[in-house]
């Protein structure tokens, strides 16, 4: 009896091994599969000498020689797509449009798939064309948040000024004001300055302890009851703690009528009165976290490498300080200037390729059998698409190496409407903040090049090699602002 048990427990170990290892028919290309670890080794070895997971990718699919490479990391067979032509088929077929369902996304969503960023079908549908419709009113040149907007460039200059002719580090101002815009815009208040700080320094945590593929958490779950603090478990319980409180504590103030009535709370508490499916507080939550999340340090990393580069290249400075000096002079910076600041505008944009703020953007989930360069992606395989790429290819930009701000100027000195450009994604599921994110960057940008001229502490250069985990950042460098009054 029990040698037939352990003949069993053998067959069943040895199917379970040559499942685990054997690629689907027809999978893209990539490394070999091994049992429970998948080719999470190898890509982590790559990873780690080329300095990130986007990098290292990039790497492997170079070796392999393809634009769609397949692995497996875990479990979890993932595709990634590179290539101009591949990526903008996961931007806009509708076969690619379905987030996954793994163990890290319920648990940033706390608990079930929900909100928008890892929604799919009717929910995703139904609650992104709602927080759309709302975004729209407050993004380009919308009056009303363009003075907040704006309201923030002041406590900003107003940091800066305080601190001027000292070094500091411009980090913690910027993420503060980008998190307060995107919380009046939520529920129409600041957060406190106690919990601000917390949540600041969790919000770092999390994007560097994390890749777009979830890391060890999503491969191996049951890690976490060995594992809590080093497989980012406890960091994300403790982020989704902090978040619920500050969200919790704002749905009440709504609820006994205490705030300002033109947010985003408020309406989706209005609309929880006519539609009890979907508009739940459960889902409000979650909605409010992808806000938090998505929204705020991509925008505020945007503004640290613009800051990090003119520091480090003084002609740059001065070419724009110049423009907005003899375009605008001392006026109040707003969206309407962007026709005739084209040399900011055109660095900005260089900004946003060179340092590509999500190199990996995603993760997608195939909803069916999809044919790409000759392999089958099969039905429910995650894909990544890997962006970063596409803006140092050499095929599409010249000299992609180089930051050249100039390559987003025609010859008549116009801004080019320049294609292959892709920092917000593109398609169905593109940035619904992008038009709120651009707002903010340009305004403060320019509101700050206007007064200080910025150089370096003690006369260091600060590196600009980025950290990229799930999203690229800055180095922590410190810089002095001079008044140029
Ligand atoms: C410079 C700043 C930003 C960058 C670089 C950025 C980048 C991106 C990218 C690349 C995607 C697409 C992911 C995909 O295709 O799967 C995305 C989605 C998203 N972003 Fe942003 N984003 C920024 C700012 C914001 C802001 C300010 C908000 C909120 C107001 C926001 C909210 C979202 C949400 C909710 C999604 C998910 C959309 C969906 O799945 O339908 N983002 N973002």
């Amino acid at each position: 009896m029990c040698l037939l048990t352990c003949f069993l427990l053998v067959i069943v170990a040895v199917v379970y091994v040559i499942q685990t290892v054997t690629k689907p028919k027809n999978f893209p290309p990539g490394p070999k599969w091994y049992p429970i670890f998948g080719s999470s080794a190898f890509v982590q070895k790559m990873a780690k000498k080329y300095g990130s997971q986007w990098k290292g990718l990039s790497h492997i699919a170079k070796e392999y020689s393809t634009k769609v490479l397949g692995i497996k990391l875990g479990s979890e067979p993932i595709v990634v797509v590179f290539g101009e032509n591949n990526i903008r088929r996961v931007f806009t077929e509708k076969e690619f449009e379905g987030r996954p369902d793994s163990f890290f996304i319920k648990l940033r969503c706390l608990g079930k798939r929900m909100g928008i960023t890892f929604a799919d079908g009717t929910l995703w549908r139904e609650h992104r064309q709602f927080t759309v419709k709302h975004l729209k009113n407050v993004g380009f040149g919308k009056t009303a948040m363009e003075a907040e907007i704006q309201n923030e460039m002041q406590s900003i200059l107003k940091y800066i000024s305080e601190h001027k002719n000292k070094s500091f580090s411009p980090k913690h101002i910027l993420a503060t004001s980008v998190i307060n815009i995107l919380w009046k815009f939520t529920a129409g208040e600041r957060i406190k300055e106690e919990r601000l700080k917390f949540l600041l320094d969790l919000l770092k945590a999390r994007s560097e302890a994390f890749s777009m593929a979830g890391g060890w958490l999503n491969q191996w779950p049951w890690i976490r009851f060995f594992m809590p603090q080093r497989s980012g478990f406890t960091l994300i319980k403790k982020m989704n703690q902090q978040i619920s409180d500050i969200i919790e504590e704002s749905i009440m103030k709504h609820k006994q009528n205490i705030t300002a009535r033109r947010d985003f709370i408020y309406s989706f508490l209005e609309e929880m009165k006519e539609n009890k499916e979907t508009f739940t507080e459960e889902q409000l939550k979650v909605i409010c976290l992808d806000i938090l999340i998505a929204g705020s340090q991509t925008t505020s990393n945007v503004l640290e490498f613009a800051l990090l580069k003119v520091l480090r290249d003084k002609n740059i400075q001065e070419k724009i300080y110049n423009e907005i000096f003899n375009t605008i002079g001392h006026n109040m910076p707003s969206w309407t200037d962007t026709s005739r600041l084209v040399y900011t505008m055109a660095f900005l944009s260089e900004i946003q390729r060179y340092f590509t703020i999500v190199p990996i953007a995603g993760p997608r989930r195939a909803l069916d059998n999809i044919h790409m360069d000759g392999y089958v992606i099969p039905k429910d395989t995650t894909i990544l698409i890997s962006v970063g790429d596409v803006h140092f290819d050499p095929n599409v930009w010249e000299e992609p190496e180089k930051f050249m701000p100039e390559r987003f100027i025609d010859s008549k000195g116009n801004l080019k409407n320049v294609e292959h450009m892709y920092p917000f994604g593109s398609g169905r599921r593109r940035c619904p903040g992008d038009s709120l994110a651009k707002s903010f960057i340009f305004i403060v940008f320019v509101g700050i090049m206007q007064r200080f001229r910025i150089e370096c502490s003690n006369g260091v250069l600060p590196s600009e090699k980025p950290i990229i985990g799930l999203i690229s950042s800055a180095r922590p460098y410190t810089a002095e602002f001079i008044s140029r009054q």
